[in-house]
């Protein structure tokens, strides 16, 4: 889940409880009345959604299957070039289907026994609070739709395949659903609005965009960079940075487009041993002092 209103459609519930998602013009599905209908009623799923229900069935087309078996077979090839190795072995851990959409259900019911991990629907933006408080308890908010079929390497939105690929295989390792688990307890746990954002901003520079350092060679392994075809072959050239709480805290970033300023870890010791402890740790007045300490 990316986490700013501009990249999500609005969602909108009438009185008579019909639901609508609000595709902009330049939406690849924008003049497609089918998919759109289709859009209408997956996220009407996840608004009558009751926590402890099962995940409700999506339904999907072939072509969407279709969608789902090209870009997990691209994304998978690119991964063993670019992808750490804590994520592949995950992925190999959590063993995905290939060929057609995984309903959320079927996510949970693999990745539970693994991490204790479990995937619940959201029909479009979560508040931060709400999306990141969650992963304290091993929730995880997800959109269900997928992208449009007539452009299977672009979205502009975080559909399933972001949120699977490149989430849940990561969620799938021990290591990083702790640091998923941190990250929630730290958004519970600050109560200024400032503070929630630099939690949030340090989320986004690690678990949605980070890099590291793997045998002299720079990996990715934030979910945003592993879930898209175009982006995992540019970070590379990016600029990057050394991770640093307090920059990665402060930088602004346009979640429009490829993101061009990148944090480096040198190791997962160094990402835990940064990262994970200020999550675990942070407070209002811990993250007050990094903002005004020089
Ligand atoms: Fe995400």
């Amino acid at each position: 889940m990316f986490e700013e209103a501009q990249y999500f459609a609005p969602v909108a519930k009438r009185e008579d409880g019909s639901v609508t998602v609000e595709l902009a013009s330049s939406h690849p599905g924008f003049a497609d009345a089918v998919y759109r209908e289709r859009r209408n009623a997956i996220a009407a799923l996840a608004l009558n959604y009751q926590p402890g229900d099962p995940v409700p069935h999506a339904e999907y087309t072939e072509e969407e299957h279709q969608v789902w078996a090209l870009v997990s077979r691209e994304l998978a090839a690119k991964h063993q070039r670019y992808a750490i190795k804590e994520f592949l072995d995950a992925t190999e851990r959590l063993g995905l289907p290939k060929d057609h959409i995984p309903q959320l259900q079927e996510v949970s019911d693999r990745l539970y026994p693994l991490t204790g991990f479990r995937y619940i629907p959201a029909a479009g933006l979560v508040p931060l609070r709400e999306f990141y408080g969650v992963l304290a308890d091993g929730y995880f908010h997800s959109t269900q739709y997928i992208r449009h079929h007539s452009v299977p390497f672009y979205t502009p939105e975080p559909d399933i395949i972001h949120e699977v690929i490149g989430h849940a295989n990561t969620l799938a390792s021990d290591r990083f659903a702790e640091l998923y688990r941190v990250a929630g307890g730290a958004a519970r746990r600050v109560e200024s609005e400032d503070a929630l954002q630099f939690v949030s901003k340090v989320f986004w520079f690690t678990l949605e965009f980070g890099v590291m350092r793997e045998a002299s060679e720079l990996k990715a392994y934030g979910a945003g960079i592993l879930s898209s075809y175009g982006e995992i072959e540019e970070f590379r050239g990016m600029d990057i940075r050394p991770l640093d709480l307090k920059a990665m805290g402060t930088t602004e970033y346009d979640i429009t487009k490829y993101q061009d300023v990148l944090f480096e870890a040198m190791s997962f010791d160094q990402l835990e041993d940064v990262v994970g402890s200020f999550w675990a740790t942070c407070d209002d007045d811990s993250i007050a002092r990094l903002l005004a300490d020089g």
